[in-house]
Order: C-alpha cells, then sequence, then structure tokens
C-alpha cells in the first residue's frame, strides 16, 4: 500500500444504535420548519441505496487488502449497514407523516446504475468523494449545534450517531482508493480524483436541490419564495454548505489525506453528548 490516513490509533467501533421506534415523528420535524426538514429527508432519503453502494463499492477491493485496512473496512461495512437500518426506519416516518419518497430513491437509483455500468473503480472514486461529502457535513453538523438546535431529541440523536461514525470512518474509502490506484502514476490519481469530485458534487447539489423542492412541493409548497428560502438555508443560515466549502476544496490539495484535519476532539464531545442524550 502507497500510505494510509486513517491513524493508526483510531479505532472505528460500530455503535449498534436504534432511534424511535414505535414513535411518531412530526411531519415537519425539524424545527417545524418544511424546508430544513425538506433538505435532511431529501439527504435520508438517500442513504439506505447510497450507502449500500459505498459498501459493495469498498468491498470489491478488499480481498488483497493488508490486514489493518482490512479490517477498516469490516467496521466501515458495520457501521454502513446500520446506518441504512436507522435511515430506513427514519424514512419509514416520514413515510408516516405524508411523504413520498419514492421519486428520490428513484433518482438515486438512477444515478447508482449508472456508476454500476462502470468499472469497479469508478464505483470506488464516486464513494471515497462521496465519502469526503458525507464526512463534511457530519463535521459540521456536530461543530454547530444549530443545524439540529430545534427539532426533536431522538432524530437529532440518530443524525449525530450518524455524523459520529461518518467521521470516524472518513479514511477508509480514501485509504481503500490509495491500495487500488498504488499503481498509478500520482498524477492520474490526482486528476481522476478532482474530475469524479466535480461531477459528484454537481450531481449532490442537482439531486438533493431537486428532492428537497420535491418534497416541498408534496408539502403544497412552490415557487421562486421557496427556492430562495431553501437557497437560504443550505447556504446562508445556517448555512451548511457554504460552512463546508473550504474542507470541500482540500479535497484538490495535492496529497490530501481526509485526517489531515484531526476531528478526535469534536468527536469525543459528540459522543460525551450523545450518551447524555
Ligand atoms: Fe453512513
Ligand atoms: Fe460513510
Amino acid at each position: 500500500m502507497a500510505r494510509e490516513v486513517t491513524p493508526s490509533d483510531l479505532v472505528i467501533t460500530p455503535r449498534d444504535r436504534r432511534f424511535g421506534r414505535g414513535a411518531r415523528t412530526e411531519r415537519w420535524w425539524n424545527g417545524g420548519d418544511p424546508v430544513a426538514t425538506a433538505l435532511y429527508n431529501a439527504l435520508s432519503a438517500t442513504f439506505p441505496k447510497g450507502e449500500a453502494f459505498f459498501v459493495e463499492s469498498v468491498r470489491q477491493f478488499r480481498d488483497d487488502a493488508p490486514p489493518k485496512l482490512a479490517a477498516e473496512i469490516k467496521a466501515f461495512t458495520t457501521q454502513e449497514v446500520m446506518h441504512s437500518r436507522e435511515h430506513v426506519a427514519f424514512n419509514k416516518r416520514a413515510h408516516e407523516a405524508g411523504y413520498d419518497l419514492k421519486p428520490l430513491e428513484d433518482r438515486v437509483d438512477w444515478r447508482l446504475n449508472f456508476v454500476r455500468s462502470k468499472p469497479p473503480i469508478a464505483s470506488l472514486a464516486a464513494t471515497m468523494a462521496l465519502e469526503h461529502f458525507t464526512a463534511i457535513l457530519a463535521h459540521e453538523l456536530l461543530r454547530d449545534p444549530r443545524h439540529l438546535g430545534s427539532c426533536d431529541p431522538e432524530s437529532a440523536a440518530m443524525w449525530r450517531w450518524h455524523a459520529i461514525e461518518e467521521i470516524e470512518h472518513k479514511g477508509v474509502a480514501y485509504d481503500t482508493w490509495l491500495h487500488a490506484t498504488r499503481n498509478w502514476p500520482r498524477f492520474k490519481r490526482w486528476s481522476v480524483k478532482a474530475k469524479v469530485m466535480m461531477l459528484v458534487t454537481r450531481n449532490f447539489v442537482i439531486d438533493r436541490t431537486m428532492g428537497s423542492l420535491e418534497l416541498l412541493r408534496q408539502d403544497g409548497l412552490t415557487g421562486p419564495r421557496v427556492w430562495a428560502r431553501l437557497f437560504w438555508f443550505a447556504f446562508v443560515r445556517p448555512g451548511m454548505f457554504r460552512k463546508v466549502f473550504a474542507a470541500w476544496a482540500s479535497f484538490f490539495m495535492p496529497g490530501f489525506p481526509p485526517w489531515n484535519h484531526d476531528a478526535r476532539a469534536l468527536l469525543a464531545d459528540a459522543e460525551r453528548s450523545l450518551a447524555a442524550a
């Protein structure tokens, strides 16, 4: 293996937690705000299929992985499978609250089937880029409590639990990518990675925007004022997507590894709060 980026003393620990079973979630569970709810529901709609795809993509390269990476892939798989399970349950509650997530899930299927029609390294590259995306969103979610400030405690705990584990395993797909491309010239590795990230970002922004607008349409909310409110929420206040921009851009630095940004202090704090909750 060329090198590894996950710190050697980091143990990826799957936390088998269940949230909100038997509970009813308010339709606008995120602070009573349809826009905040739509964006998070649009994200949640992607997770069961998306994370199954991440697992499948990484596992295609585990056979000749060194033992440390193989163990990390195993822990990553366990974490993602549990995330999918909890988002299936969360999405079911959104469905019970009156939303039809099927158009959003169909869109995810369409994107993933396109990548699956390419060689396996394309799936790994897309996973590596999307895992960076999830990790930076997760970091911002934990860093600023306002993102989930006024939502019900059970939903907040589920999103924070997921965020903790996303940060914890943020280096695994990247390490797998470094391993799988260990014989590639440096520039080729960088240029493929950069192109894939640009593509993934474009698709992510388009699809999550369309998904959020579809859910708002199901609320009977349409038109330019609603688009402006969605833009404001995503990019201005609390502005999740604006705040992750620098971390997103760091991906393009030559030699970028996700653990350049050591998030273990943030993880420890979040874990304490989750245990208290
Ligand atoms: Fe996950
Ligand atoms: Fe992940």
